[in-house]
């Protein structure tokens, strides 16, 4: 059967926990996170075509690059680049020969905010990976489907595997978090009226610790134990993230919302990534569409949106 399409729903992740280190020689900073994937998602469809392309509609599309700067599309050019040097290794022809040689016409769908501290690039990024080893056939297995995810951004292989998990080094090195059986969380989007750039949170970030010692970045032990308990209470308590801060210097009308949310009832609150997203924890599905209404009526945001974790990650559909 000749495949004519691939469609992958790919979901936005927020950071439960993201403790971050010192800065790295190579301009990164150590991290220790806990991504969680929710049911906010974005739609990537790839179909062969003479050349590569991308069009971009939907949730902030005109901020979305449409050319090969955009992660869709460097993820299709790590994957061909991968395909090739395994083909290299196993002798098994020449470059011209890997499934990757024409090109890919990419089909973005978005839902997720765009420079919002959700991952929506790279969760088009992932798609677009699970997207062409399908449309190709190549057959990498999701490990392998990480690794090169890994090359084009540090949020991308996240966004491959879903659920809960661990992330250390950049945000690459993943160990999945597992929840009792039927775990669902209830969330609250907040989305902001604007965006922040992550370079400069993390480097605003690094100018408020100027002269400090940074600590390396470690896990949570009362995280971890509200995860594997499955407990919302105690999982509100445990929120943190070192990003927060430099992101309420840039975008100081966060805190509004914040506040809104912890006065509507919130089992915590806090700002996903490097923002400007918040996220609200409710007890219930009944308890967040309270929050969601509340939220929505305070006027402290752009538009709010409901949505579960864990959810799974990128899938063909
Ligand atoms: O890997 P990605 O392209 O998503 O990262 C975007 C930027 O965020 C990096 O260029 C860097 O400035 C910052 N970053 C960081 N430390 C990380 C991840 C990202 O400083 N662990």
């Amino acid at each position: 059967m000749i495949v004519t399409s691939v469609t992958v729903r790919v979901p936005a992740k927020i950071n439960l926990r993201l403790a971050v280190g010192p800065l790295r020689p190579d301009g990164y900073h150590g991290l220790v996170t806990v991504f969680h994937a929710v049911s906010l998602f974005d739609d990537v469809t790839v179909a062969p075509a003479e050349t590569d392309g991308v069009t971009v509609s939907g949730e902030g599309a005109g901020l979305v690059p449409e050319n090969g700067d955009n992660l869709a599309l460097r993820a299709v050019r790590a994957l061909r680049e991968a395909l090739a040097e395994r083909a290299g290794a196993t002798g098994a022809g020449e470059v011209a020969d890997a499934p990757g040689g024409v090109g890919v016409a990419v089909t973005i769908s978005k839902r997720i905010p765009v420079a919002g501290g959700m991952a929506g690039g790279s969760a088009d990024a992932a798609a677009a990976l699970v997207a062409c080893n399908e449309l190709w056939g190549t057959g990498l297995s999701q490990r392998e489907l990480c690794e090169v995810a890994a090359t084009v951004g540090s949020d991308v292989a996240f966004a491959v595997l879903g659920e809960t998990a661990v992330g250390r080094g950049r945000g690459e090195l993943l160990t999945p978090v597992r929840a009792p059986a039927g775990t669902t969380y209830h969330w609250v989007l907040a989305l902001a009226d604007g965006h922040l750039s992550t370079p400069r949170v993390f480097h605003a970030l690094d100018r408020q610790r100027q002269g400090q010692k940074v600590a390396d970045p470690e896990l949570s032990a009362e995280l971890i134990q509200a995860l594997k308990e499955g407990d919302p209470v105690k999982l509100g308590a445990a929120l943190t993230n070192d990003l927060q801060e430099p992101a309420l210097a840039l975008f100081p009308a966060l805190r509004k919302t914040l506040d809104a949310g912890i006065e509507a009832g919130a089992l915590g609150a806090l700002v996903s990534g490097s923002g400007p997203t918040c996220f609200f924890l409710a007890a219930s599905a009944n308890d967040a569409t309270t929050l969601a209404n509340a939220l929505s009526s305070a006027g402290v945001s752009r538009a709010v949106r409901p949505a579960t974790g864990p959810a799974a990650g990128a899938r063909v559909i």
